[in-house]
């Protein structure tokens, strides 16, 4: 049994448009890379990358290792480095990437035998501590990797199905003015208009199939939202989101926020040339309206592994 392990923590995208708190999709980048060692008790946190709190009970990855050191009652500590490739509150689940490959690394260096199911468990509630929601549709894909579907909570049923090609996904994230995800989910409707759920179901099983096929005008008819989005964009949730969304629509794209944002994605062909110049109008877009922003071309990808 190894006394260490570094591991790669994916980047996630929930949602999808309609898939709110279901769906989700594993990022080949960016990612976390997390190296845990058995070493002196409890748990030593060391962060570099982006900034999060070294505090173990304040921070997502610290809270799962908590969590289970105590729960399989496991003797001595872990020291755990965390490499920060994911920027926080960028709407691409960075707490998520820790939590699931603290879980993931201590399943492994202790040879605790866990399902993936499990791991999601552990790291849904490190994401607790950090976004202070019950969600799993970030979790979920960054331990099980690819398109991710949460069938259900209680009981735990996660779906998850590698499109059988490849598909190219830009992501764009406006810098500044992001939201907490509680704050993003208190703006959601309580009631919704049977209308608007029909479309919804109608799209999310549009896109669910279009995952399983590769089909991707079905992904892009399935990739829109009619109650979530709209709310998160009225409340100026989701920066320059309705620009962004028509200048898609010209390209002849689909559009989505990346969870709660700011982060927008679109799933496309894998060309790098269409993905430039899908780029180069959103780009436009959110410089006109005088917003920075960082930008992925990236695909769809596994879950946590290990790095060798
Ligand atoms: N489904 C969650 C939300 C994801 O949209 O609030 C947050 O990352």
């Amino acid at each position: 049994m190894a006394n260490s392990i570094r591991v790669r923590c994916p980047a996630t995208s929930a949602n999808l448009g309609a898939g709110f708190d279901v769906f989700g999709i594993a990022l080949r980048k960016p990612y976390d890379v997390i190296e845990v060692e058995r070493a002196g008790e409890g748990v030593e946190i060391e962060v570099s990358g982006f900034d999060v709190p070294s505090e173990p009970s304040r921070n997502t990855g610290g809270y799962v290792a908590l969590r289970m050191l105590e729960e399989f009652g496991l003797r001595g500590g872990v020291r755990i480095r965390i490499l920060k490739g994911i920027r926080p509150g960028s709407g691409l689940g960075s707490s998520a990437a820790t939590a699931a490959g603290v879980a993931f690394a201590i399943n492994r260096i202790f040879a605790l035998g866990l399902s993936r199911g499990a791991l999601v468990r552990y790291a849904a509630e490190g994401e607790i501590v950090s976004a202070g929601v019950p969600h799993m549709d970030n979790v979920a894909p960054a331990i099980y990797g690819w398109f991710t579907m949460v069938a259900s909570q209680r009981p735990l049923r996660v779906y998850s199905i590698r499109p059988p090609r490849e598909l190219g996904i830009l992501v764009m994230v406006p810098e500044g003015g992001k939201r907490s995800t509680e704050e993003a989910r208190r703006v959601l409707p309580r009631k919704v208009p049977l209308k608007k759920a029909v479309r919804n179901v109608a799209c999310a099983s549009t896109l669910a199939v279009g995952m399983a096929l590769g089909d991707l005008d079905m992904i892009k008819v399935g990739m829109e939202d009619f109650i979530v989005e709209p709310a998160r964009a009225e409340a100026g949730i989701l920066r320059a989101f309705r620009p962004l969304k028509e200048a898609a629509r010209k390209l002849g794209v689909s559009l989505a926020a990346s969870g709660a944002g700011p982060a927008v994605l679109v799933i496309t062909e894998p060309s790098a040339r269409k993905i430039r110049r899908i780029l180069g109008a959103l780009g436009g877009v959110l410089e006109e309206e005088g917003i920075r922003y960082s930008f992925y071309i990236t695909e769809l990808g596994p879950g946590v592994e290990e790095m060798k």
